[in-house]
């Protein structure tokens, strides 16, 4: 069955990082690398920002493959205080290019935070679904230039 051909569902949560991990890039990329084997598999994409001792992670695709991702990352021991931001049907995936990409805020990236008035205190479970979403799209934009630029 080819994508969007179904309803197509999204969910944007934030969660805390529950313990500091001593090579945090390490933990995330083994993170990143079980989510694009398992998310490819049951037509999931998205994207998990990491920042500050926090995750926001916006993950799409078909209801039941969202819901069932989701029940398997909220019982992940590595992180806790799992709140739903978002759930509920979405007209076009607004990250296609990835089962899943993660991001670590860079200086440049926390531009984006000054819009949301949270460059001092980031505290994501505040963020309504809007601006929840405007702040991972705007780390899609930075990360796709990114990788324009490392292609180029
Ligand atoms: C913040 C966070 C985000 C995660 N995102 C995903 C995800 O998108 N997809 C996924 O399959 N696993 C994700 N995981 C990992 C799952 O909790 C779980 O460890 C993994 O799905 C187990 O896969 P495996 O049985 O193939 O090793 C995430 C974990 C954390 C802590």
């Amino acid at each position: 069955m080819s994508r969007g051909s179904r309803t197509l569902h999204q969910l944007i949560y934030a969660s805390r990082v529950r313990v500091p991990w001593p090579d945090q890039q390490r933990e995330v990329d083994g993170i990143v690398q079980a989510s694009i084997r398992n998310n490819r598999v049951v037509d999931v994409t998205g994207l998990l920002l990491v920042h500050d001792g926090w995750f926001v992670q916006a993950l799409e695709g078909p209801v039941e493959a969202v819901l069932g991702v989701y029940g398997r990352i909220c019982d992940d021991g590595r992180h806790e205080d799992c709140r739903v931001l978002y759930a509920g049907p979405a007209e076009a995936r607004s990250f296609e290019d990835w089962n899943m990409c993660a991001r670590h805020m860079t200086p440049a990236d926390e531009a984006i935070l000054d819009t949301l008035s949270m460059k001092t205190v980031f505290e994501p479970h505040r963020l309504t679904a809007k601006q929840a979403l405007r702040l991972l799209k705007a780390v899609r934009g930075v990360q796709q230039s990114t990788q324009l630029r490392a292609l180029g």
